[in-house]
C-alpha cells in the first residue's frame, strides 16, 4: 500500500484495510484540494527564498503543484484513497510527477497546521459567499419596504393583533436581523483570518521559515502568535457554526411566517406557483415545501454547532485526531445555510401581497385601543387610568359587536367626557401608523430612514467582499502565474 511511504519506518507492518477505512477523511477533505495546493506553493516558495531546499528541488516542486492544479482544474486529478486524505494524496502525486524532490516540500511544517490553514481557506471563501447570499435577501426584503412603506397590516405580540404596522416596517425587522447576521460573519471572519503555517507539528521548527511572508502569500491579515494554538484552535469553526446557526433561525422564523400567512385562515400572502408545490393526491393544494424545508433544515445547522463544541470539549492540547470531526458538519451547515437564503430571495420577491386581506384584518381586534388612550393621555388622563377607561370601552364594542371607530361621540362619552369629534382622526388606522414616527417606529418617515441605513449596511459589506475576494484571487494568480 503506497499508504505506508508516508511514515513506513517505524512500523514492521502496513495498516489494516478497515483501519485506513476508519480514520480516512478524503470523503471529506478533498473539499480542500484547492487551498491544499495553494498552501504548499506558499510553503515551498517560502522555503526557496529561505534558501531551506535547493532552488532547483523548490522550482520543481513548483512545477509540480502547478500541475497538479490544473490537473483539479480540468477534473483529472484522481483521488487516491489509499491515501488518508488530500494532504497525502497532493504530496503523492507531487512525488509521482517530480520524484523524490517532492519529498522536500513538508520541510518545516506538519499536517496539523497544514490542515488548519486549509480549512480556514475554504472557510474565508464559504463565509463570502454566505455573507453576499445574506445581502442578497436583504437586497429583496428593502425592495419590499420600498413598495410597501404604506401598506397596513396588523403587528401581533404573542400572536394576537397588537397595533397597526406597515409592511416595510415588518421586512425591515428581518431586514435588521439579517444584517446583524452578516456582519457576524465578517467579525468572524477577521477572527479566522490569520495563518497557522509554520506552527508545524505543535511546537513551531528549527528552521528559520519566514511566516509572515506565508500568511502574506496567502491573503492572510498576519500569522498566528502561538504554535500550539494554531494546530488546536477550533473556535473559528464553532465561532462560525453559531453564525450560521443564528442566521437560519432567523430565516427559520421567516419561513414559519410564509407558512401560516399562506394559510387559508390567515391569506396574507400567495406565493407565486414557481416556488410551491401541488400535492400528489389533492387537486386543490398549493404547498409552501421550500418554506418548511428551510425551518426543517434550520435543525440541522444547529446540529453543525452542538457537534463542533462537543467535539471540542475536553480536549487536550494540541492537536488531537478528534479535530478531524471538524469538517463535514461545518461544510454541510454553510453549504446549507447559503442555499436557505439563495432561494429564500425569488420565494419573497415573487409572492403577492393581498393588501385588502391584510387591511381587514387590521381593522379587526381594537388593534387602535392604544391609540385611544393615548388620545386621553393627551387630554390630560394619567395613562393608567386611560388603559381603564379603554379597556372598558372595548368590553362594550366586544358585547355590541362593534368595532371602536364604530362608536358615537354620545358612546364614547360614557367612558370619558374628554372624548370629542377629535378622537376618529386619532384612531384612524392610518393615522395611527403615520403618528408612530419616533425613531424606528413604524410611520413611513421611520421606514425611509431605516431602508437608508440598511442599503448603506449592505453596501460596505459588499465593498468588503468584494476587496476580500480580489485579495485572495489575486493571491492565486500569483502563486499559479
Ligand atoms: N486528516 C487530518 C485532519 O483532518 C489531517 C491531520 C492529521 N494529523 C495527524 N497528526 N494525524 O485533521
Amino acid at each position: 500500500m503506497a499508504q505506508q511511504a508516508l511514515w513506513s519506518g517505524r512500523f514492521a507492518e502496513g495498516m489494516a484495510e478497515s483501519t485506513l477505512d476508519f480514520t480516512s477523511s478524503l470523503d471529506v477533505d478533498s473539499a480542500l484540494a484547492f487551498y491544499d495546493v495553494m498552501g504548499s506553493l506558499a510553503h515551498v516558495r517560502m522555503l526557496r527564498k529561505r534558501g531551506i531546499i535547493p532552488e532547483a528541488d523548490a522550482d520543481s516542486i513548483i512545477g509540480g503543484l502547478r500541475t497538479i492544479a490544473a490537473e483539479m482544474e480540468s477534473g483529472d486529478f484522481e483521488l487516491d484513497f489509499s491515501e488518508e486524505d488530500i494532504h497525502t494524496n497532493v504530496e503523492f502525486r507531487l512525488t509521482a510527477l517530480i520524484g523524490p524532490a517532492g519529498g522536500k516540500l513538508h520541510t518545516g511544517r506538519s499536517r496539523n497546521d497544514q490542515v488548519a490553514t486549509d480549512f480556514r481557506m475554504y472557510l474565508r471563501d464559504a463565509v463570502l459567499e454566505a455573507v453576499g447570499a445574506i445581502d442578497g435577501l436583504i437586497d429583496t426584503l428593502v425592495k419590499v419596504a420600498q413598495d410597501h412603506g404604506a401598506t397596513v397590516m396588523p403587528g401581533f405580540t404573542h400572536m394576537q393583533h397588537a397595533q397597526p404596522v406597515t409592511v416595510a416596517q415588518h421586512y425591515l425587522a428581518h431586514a435588521f436581523k439579517l444584517a446583524r447576521d452578516a456582519e457576524r460573519f465578517i467579525d468572524a471572519y477577521g477572527r479566522m483570518n490569520l495563518c497557522p503555517l509554520g506552527a508545524a507539528a505543535l511546537a513551531g521548527t528549527t528552521y528559520s521559515i519566514d511566516r509572515r511572508m506565508t500568511a502574506e502569500a496567502l491573503a492572510f491579515a498576519g500569522p498566528t502568535e502561538n504554535s500550539m494554538d494554531s494546530v488546536s484552535d477550533r473556535d473559528f469553526v464553532s465561532e462560525l457554526a453559531f453564525c450560521a446557526s443564528q442566521t437560519a433561525v432567523h430565516l427559520s422564523s421567516m419561513a414559519e411566517e410564509l407558512v401560516y400567512w399562506s394559510s387559508l385562515e390567515f391569506g396574507f400572502i400567495e406565493m407565486d406557483d414557481r416556488y410551491t408545490t401541488g400535492s400528489s393526491i389533492m387537486p386543490q393544494k398549493k404547498n409552501p415545501d421550500i418554506a418548511e424545508l428551510i425551518r426543517g433544515r434550520t435543525g440541522s445547522v444547529i446540529g453543525a454547532l452542538m457537534s463542533m463544541l462537543v467535539m471540542q470539549k475536553g480536549l487536550p492540547l494540541t492537536y488531537n485526531r478528534d479535530l478531524q470531526e471538524d469538517k463535514r458538519p461545518l461544510m454541510d451547515a454553510m453549504d446549507t445555510l447559503t442555499k436557505c437564503l439563495t432561494i429564500m430571495s425569488p420565494v419573497i420577491s415573487t409572492m403577492r401581497f393581498d393588501t385588502g386581506r391584510m387591511r381587514r384584518a387590521v381593522e379587526e381586534g381594537f388593534i387602535n385601543a392604544t391609540d385611544l388612550a393615548d388620545y386621553l393621555v393627551v387630554k390630560g388622563v394619567p395613562f393608567r387610568e386611560a388603559h381603564g377607561i379603554v379597556g372598558a370601552a372595548v368590553r362594550h364594542c366586544i358585547e355590541q359587536g362593534k368595532r371602536l371607530e364604530d362608536m358615537t361621540v354620545e358612546e364614547f362619552r360614557r367612558f370619558s367626557d374628554l372624548i370629542g369629534e377629535d378622537v376618529y382622526d386619532c384612531i384612524s388606522i392610518d393615522r395611527c401608523v403615520e403618528r408612530r414616527d419616533s425613531l424606528g417606529g413604524t410611520s413611513p418617515a421611520s421606514t425611509d430612514a431605516q431602508i437608508m441605513s440598511v442599503i448603506q449596511g449592505y453596501m460596505s459589506r459588499e465593498d468588503f467582499v468584494r476587496q476580500e475576494t480580489s485579495l485572495i484571487e489575486g493571491a492565486w494568480d500569483a502563486l499559479l502565474e
